[in-house]
């Protein structure tokens, strides 16, 4: 899939979506269109965690709450910067959720410069995210920012 059509498609997804299932939407979208995301979902900050809302992929994971801070997740969330993790375990704050799991990308999710969550994505192959990815998935977490509150 081509990084600028999703982007356009996602773009008039949002515009066009008046309902609350928008997230899950763009959730499904990413799932569906990149062969290399195993796993997709958005986590939402609510005080000091970050709780996981709509998500896609094979398996549920037990980390539904991370706190801030921990966790590649709560590392973006504290950080306001996008973890770009190329081998999941030689990384010692990955909290495993997938045996299957080889690389991951967090790129939080920011409204007005406040964290207001992010975008995990994990996948199967090693090394599977690039600065393309991040990029792109920078984009989309400004578009979903406006629908989250
Ligand atoms: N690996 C994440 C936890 C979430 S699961 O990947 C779905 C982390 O280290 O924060």
């Amino acid at each position: 899939m081509d990084y600028d059509v999703a982007e356009r498609e996602i773009k008039k997804m949002i515009a066009g979506s008046k309902n609350s299932n928008l997230l899950q939407k763009v959730v499904d979208y990413l799932y569906e269109n990149f062969e290399r995301y195993s796993w997709v979902g958005i986590y939402i900050v609510k005080e000091n965690d970050l709780i996981l809302g709509p998500w896609r992929g094979e398996h549920a994971t037990e980390h539904t709450k991370i706190p801030i801070g921990k966790g590649i997740c709560g590392s973006a969330a504290q950080s306001g910067k996008t973890e770009l993790i190329p081998d999941v375990n030689k990384d010692n704050r990955y909290l495993a959720c997938f045996v299957s799991t080889r690389s991951e990308i967090v790129v939080p999710i920011k409204k007005n410069k406040k964290i207001v969550g992010a975008v995990d994505i994990d996948s199967d192959i090693p090394n599977a995210f690039n600065k393309q990815d991040a990029f792109f998935l920078e984009k989309i977490a400004d578009m979903l920012s406006k629908h989250i509150c």
